[in-house]
């Protein structure tokens, strides 16, 4: 695991949006996984400034965001594909042919999961993936169990998530509790990963992540197999 500590939020979002843009850049037709959470907006920003300034080309990009609550439209202002509308998609000229997020809105959510993994597969499989962390260690949706997960899947949202997230919600009633996320397979499969955060509350997971045992409890900590994984963290 590579590691990267920055001083300040500024700094991670600069160098997080640098090693997208050199993907990008590198292999213009790369397929990106995307994250959604405060975390990323400000890497979202950059891009779409370095867009605005004609340094980067999004228009072969195919891109897969990790997971979507379950039982949102996409027209919803908290769903995760309003998200990237908002932050990214809308602002840069993405194919949005090539934009994939898994549909919270389809009733047969075992279904919408395995047309996800069938569309990762005809892509030919992500190439760089970005990632957030929670403070119980999940990535993804992929919250602390018994076992890994695989590939995409329902999940019930944990207690810990749940208040995390709650903020964005007008009640706890409106939010929901169920979400489609990229399993663990799925996300092992990436090229490269990069996964950023910061904050004081997220310390313990970070460091459970980087030196502790690889165990579900800890999802994140199954990064330490990977062989190409680059952590950007600011501790304020
Ligand atoms: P956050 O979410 O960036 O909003 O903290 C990260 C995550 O839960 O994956």
């Amino acid at each position: 695991m590579n590691i990267i500590k920055t001083d300040n939020r500024q700094q991670l979002y600069e160098q997080a949006a640098t090693l997208i843009a050199a993907q990008i850049i590198a292999k213009p037709d790369s397929v990106i996984g995307f994250a959604t959470g405060s975390t990323p907006e400000g890497i979202y920003q950059n891009l779409v400034e370095r867009y605005k300034n004609n340094f980067l080309d999004f228009s072969a990009i195919t891109s897969f965001n990790l997971d979507e609550y379950y039982g949102l439209a996409g027209s919803h202002p908290q769903s995760y594909r309003y998200y990237m509308q908002e932050k990214l998609f809308g602002q840069v000229n993405i194919n949005a042919e090539k934009i994939h997020i898994p549909d919270g809105s389809r009733k047969d959510a075992g279904a919408a999961c395995q047309d996800y993994e069938k569309q990762m597969a005809q892509a030919g499989g992500i190439d760089f993936q970005l990632l957030g962390i929670g403070r119980n260690g999940h990535i993804g949706f992929n919250e602390p169990a018994e076992f890994f997960p695989g590939d995409t899947h329902l999940v019930d949202l944990t207690e810990d998530t749940l208040q995390a997230n709650q903020r964005f919600f007008a009640s706890r009633e409106e939010m929901p509790t169920q979400a489609l996320s990229m399993g663990i397979k799925s996300i092992m499969k990436a090229r490269k990963i990069v996964l950023v955060a910061f904050g004081e509350d997220k310390r313990e997971a970070i460091e459970g992540m980087v030196n502790g045992p690889i165990t579900p409890q800890l999802p994140a900590s199954v990064l330490q197999l990977h062989p190409d994984v680059t952590i950007i963290y600011c501790p304020v």
